[in-house]
């Protein structure tokens, strides 16, 4: 490719400079692999980006595109509507946890976030509590990149540049203790850092707080793992200052930790719960906000020809991605891949922790099938992960992330225990090339 055609797109999150001076370039994928420009098979460590759970090239995806496209290629939602939406958002509930009974489609998981966050404020509102307006995060919390998703987010590169952020924001430490270095799943330490939340209550008045958003796992701020009962005491502390619980699964939806959702297999209900991703298995953009029946059932009133909210997007329930996201939860409920991820879980574990024994890394994070290999940064923090990452692409033929100096694995839910060795031989040789 010329360097006037690479130049042309702004790749996002990406040193667009550097990649273009030697592109990593996907030309198919299939099953756990990519085939890159030059021919070599790619073990898919990452799912893509958190999304593929199904595997890449699923026909029965591809075959609902292609017809849905044939048949309805667009209709509006907008005081109109066609089938599908309606379809997807009463199969999709009946995986959600109890009382999550009401779908906002969005195009993307910023946009899931977004309208979470809309809704909360506009919730209290509803219910004459018009100064509960005020939102909490979570250090090295990511919730996407629109204004509202990043001054909630804890990820100070992301913020760099605008002085535009909402300003009633605050951010709860991020949950995780030293000590707690090579947990096998949850650490056992630290639940009491939710309390955090009752000091926030203390300083602004309950009366002044809208929402508190949480990913249940961290993913893009270094994959962090919430530390047993630290989310069920979150809840707890929300539920009794009248705070709406957002949790934020873009990356744990969908079969991610061995469960439909993160909250399912952690057994707390949160108010709303965001996701995207593997909703269509990557294959098309769609995101869906679940709501809770009371929030959902205070905007229905007033006049029968009053639109309730003055919010959504041009494809919200897009035919084509509602049909894509029909058959990829085909394949999730006749392979039962909301369970792989569990079976699957022991193996996935012992595997990463099998790389305690280098000298580089200095923490091991792991559940369901999400992983991460934090190293010790080198000279310059970042470099050690960037190293890795091109030596698993270049030479062993593996894709991983690189968040820092840490290793982030996700591989799609069909991997099976051979991949996941070849994936950790990969990483240990990788690795290995660092000089210390
Ligand atoms: C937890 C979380 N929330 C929100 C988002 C944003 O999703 P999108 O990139 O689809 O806007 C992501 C993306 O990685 C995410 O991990």
């Amino acid at each position: 490719m010329s360097t006037t055609s690479l130049n042309a797109f702004w790749m996002p999150f990406t040193s667009n400079r550097q990649f273009k001076s030697a592109p990593k370039m996907m030309k198919s994928a299939k099953g756990m692999y990519y085939t890159s420009e030059d021919n070599r098979q790619i073990l898919d460590g990452t799912a893509g980006l958190w999304c593929v759970n199904a595997g890449h090239g699923r026909t029965q995806i591809a075959e609902a595109a292609y017809h849905q496209l044939q048949e309805l290629d667009f209709a509006s939602s907008f005081q109109m509507g066609h089938q599908l939406p309606f379809q997807l958002a009463e199969r999709l509930i009946k995986h959600t946890p109890k009382g999550l009974d009401h779908v906002f489609f969005t195009n993307s998981g910023s946009e899931a976030v977004e309208t979470a966050l809309k809704l909360a404020v506009a919730y209290h509102k509803l219910k004459g509590h018009s100064t509960k307006t005020r939102l909490i995060g979570r250090e090295k919390g990511y919730h996407g990149t629109n204004i509202g998703g990043i001054s909630v987010g804890g990820l100070d590169a992301n913020k760099k540049y605008f002085d535009c952020l909402l300003p009633q924001t605050d951010h709860l430490k991020h949950a995780w203790l030293p000590g707690s270095e090579f947990s096998k799943g949850l650490p056992s330490q630290g639940a009491e850092l939710a309390n955090e939340l009752e000091s926030l209550v203390a300083f602004h008045g309950a009366e002044n707080i809208a929402a508190l958003i949480v990913e249940p796992i961290a993913g893009a701020g270094g994959v962090w793992l919430p530390p047993e009962g630290y989310l069920k005491k979150l809840r707890e502390i929300t539920i009794k200052h009248d705070i709406l619980l957002i949790f934020d699964e873009v990356i744990t939806g969908y079969g991610r930790v061995g469960s439909a959702f993160a909250a399912n297999r952690f057994d707390v209900i949160p108010d709303f719960l965001t996701s995207a991703k593997g909703l269509t298995n990557g294959a098309i953009p769609m995101g869906a906000t679940f709501i809770q029946s009371h929030i959902h059932d205070a905007f229905m009133r007033g006049p029968q020809d009053l639109i309730e909210l003055y919010h959504g997007y041009t494809y919200s329930g897009h035919p084509v991605s509602a049909a894509v996201a029909m058959a990829t939860l085909d394949i999730y409920e006749e392979e039962n891949l909301f369970n792989s991820a569990l079976a699957l879980e022991v193996h996935w574990q012992e595997a990463l922790h099998s790389l305690k024994d280098l000298e580089l890394v200095k923490d091991i994070r792991n559940l369901g099938l999400i992983g991460s290999v934090e190293l010790y940064s080198g000279d310059n923090v970042g470099d050690r992960g960037k190293q890795v990452f091109n030596n698993c692409f270049w030479n062993e033929n593996t894709l991983v992330r690189a968040i820092g100096d840490t290793i982030a694995m996700s591989p799609p839910l069909i991997i099976n225990p051979s991949q996941i060795d070849q994936l950790v031989t990969a990483l240990r040789n990788s690795i290995l090339k660092l000089t210390p």
